[in-house]
């Protein structure tokens, strides 16, 4: 079972997040387990100060390294890895989703503000991720992202396994368009093959209709 632990100073923007749905029924059904840290836990004084000002100056806060050493070196496990969320990491993509999906062990340390001192990632961070080109807040919400990015990839967590191999970026081309009852809506009809019966001619159909939207929105997708 993949084990996941996420170490952040905002723990209540996971709430809900681990009980709903697909990930929710996959932690029940045991697939895989998450636990969530409060950083402050490992703050040793008063006013459990997780954050400082920058040396050189400069605006914002940067996470000290004190708690995120105690509470890295006290979750991790031999051979875990160990994930910095950050907008200057490596794209979050598919490949890597799956990669983190066959792992043991993986510890999520999600930073805020202007950054985290960086002698935290020379000496604890195994990789840096990104999960776009677009600067959150903070990270939990980028550790909830490739969460469930991955966990998609971990055996039973998707009813289905089809629906895993027919979907958007597996094949590098976007989903084709979906319908459901009734046939008929406000006089806007599904398109007619949907009904035909033939399945070749519907993969035919959809597959074209792929094709159509990834050149439309993603032509990079096609190279
Ligand atoms: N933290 C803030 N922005 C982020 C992003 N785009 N990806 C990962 N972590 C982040």
């Amino acid at each position: 079972m993949l084990r996941i632990d996420i170490i952040t100073l905002f723990p209540r923007m996971l709430d809900g997040f681990l009980t709903e749905s697909i990930l929710g029924r996959g932690i029940e059904a045991g697939h895989l387990s998450v636990d969530v840290h409060d950083l402050r836990k490992w703050t040793t004084d008063k006013h459990r100060t997780a954050d400082d000002r920058p040396f050189g100056g400069g605006a914002g806060m940067v996470l000290k390294p004190e708690p995120v050493f105690a509470a890295i070196e006290q979750l991790q496990t031999p051979g875990c890895r160990r994930i910095y969320l950050t907008p200057d990491g490596i794209p979050l993509s598919p490949a890597l989703a799956l990669d983190l999906s066959k792992q043991k062990h993986l510890v999520f340390l999600s930073g805020h503000y202007e950054g985290i001192d960086q002698r935290i990632r020379d000496g604890l961070i195994d990789q840096e991720i990104s999960i776009g080109d677009y600067v959150l807040t903070n990270g939990t919400l980028a550790a909830a992202v490739v969460l469930d990015a991955l966990a998609r990839f971990i055996p039973g967590v998707l009813g289905e396994e089809k629906s895993l191999t027919h979907e958007s970026f597996t094949n590098k081309l976007l989903d084709f368009p979906q319908y459901t009852r009734p046939a008929e809506f406000r006089g806007m009809s599904i398109p007619e093959v949907l009904l035909s019966g033939n399945h070749a001619e519907i993969e035919k159909w959809r597959h074209a209709r792929q094709v159509e939207k990834t050149s439309s929105v993603r032509p990079d997708l096609l190279n």
